[in-house]
């Protein structure tokens, strides 16, 4: 048995998913793959979710993306984790550039994260309520919603989502969470910090944007996982994907199998993750080329649909 969502379970683990996006959705090669819950236990929708589709005007939601892989996600008895409430990126003008008060863009977070919470209430298994919000040298990132409301937007976001709805669990989520550092040191102090103060966090999700050559060691990803449960929540790898330097060849390749392998090894080794979420499976779809100039087959299957060797490392770590 080589499919990962049925290996994931008998490994202990939730679940093994994808992040998809509706663009991908009428490629029927690409959606038979995507549609086996033995092989994806767990749907990210990539875009539908965030703030500049659901609520581009103000007080004006469009649910329209998010719910067709929501509803996907049903159809298929997969589990859906919801991305993403308040996050710098792929935020409409209206809020990045408006000009607030604490009191009014606090309000404007609080209807936004309400009305969003409402619509998909009950359906997430878990949100990420806060992407992205730290440099990696540990500082809160100068968002428009810290630099506006300050280091109370966290507590705000959580509790209003826990308000709204208990059952699911409410994560902060980043990218350079897979290892030790000043970055994962802040995270720990934020989670230990709402805690304190009776405000409901749930999880860490370590994107897991990681590099073919450079990602850390498995003892390393190991530790540092534990760091986080430590704080009293579960983690997840949220966004997994392992780029290389174009081309693919031979020798990279099999260092992106060893790569994947001790990143999926990492979270089985520890009870508290829960998953593996990969950031979508196909390299066509892959965000990375168009972010990362020169990189790229970051994913487990090739362009034509064969897999990498790294989808027989997942495998091996499951
Ligand atoms: C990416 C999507 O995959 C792209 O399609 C989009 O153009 C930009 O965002 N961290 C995140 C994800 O939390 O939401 C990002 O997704 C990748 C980085």
């Amino acid at each position: 048995n080589d499919l990962l969502h049925t290996l994931a379970v008998k490994a202990g683990k939730k679940y093994f998913g994808t992040a998809t996006d509706n663009g991908e959705l009428n490629n029927k090669d690409y959606t038979k793959i995507l549609n086996n819950k033995k092989q994806f236990g767990q749907l990210t929708p990539s875009n539908g979710q965030k703030w500049m589709y659901i609520e581009p005007e103000q007080n004006v939601f469009n649910f329209t993306n998010g719910e067709v892989v929501g509803n996907l996600a049903k159809k298929n008895h997969q589990i859906l984790r919801c991305h993403t409430l308040v996050w710098h990126s792929q935020l409409p003008e209206w809020v990045e550039f408006g000009n607030w008060t604490k009191e009014t863009l606090s309000a404007v977070v609080v209807n936004h994260i309400t009305k969003v919470l409402t619509q998909w209430k009950g359906k997430c298994y878990a949100w990420d309520v806060i992407n992205e919000a730290f440099n990696d040298d540990g500082t809160f990132r100068e968002t428009v919603f810290y630099n506006v409301i300050g280091e109370d937007y966290f507590a705000l976001a959580f509790k209003t989502a826990a308000k709204i709805d208990p059952s699911t669990k409410l994560y902060i989520n980043d990218y350079n969470l897979e290892a030790r550092s000043d970055k994962t040191r802040a995270v720990q102090k934020l989670v230990r910090s709402l805690k304190k103060q009776k405000v409901k966090i749930d999880g860490v999700g370590a994107q897991a944007h990681l590099i073919v050559g450079s990602t850390p060691s498995r003892e390393a990803q190991i530790q540092n996982l534990q760091d986080f449960v430590a704080t009293g929540v579960e983690v997840a790898q949220t966004e997994l994907d392992i780029r290389l330097a174009l081309p693919a060849n031979a020798t990279n390749l099999a260092q992106q199998s060893i790569d994947y392998e001790n990143t999926v090894a990492a979270c089985v080794a520890v009870k508290g993750c829960v998953g593996t979420t990969i950031w979508d499976f196909y390299d066509p779809y892959s965000w990375v080329p168009s972010v990362f100039a020169g990189e790229g087959a970051a994913t487990l299957y090739f362009e034509d649909f064969t897999k990498h060797p790294a989808y027989w490392g997942v495998v091996k770590a499951l």
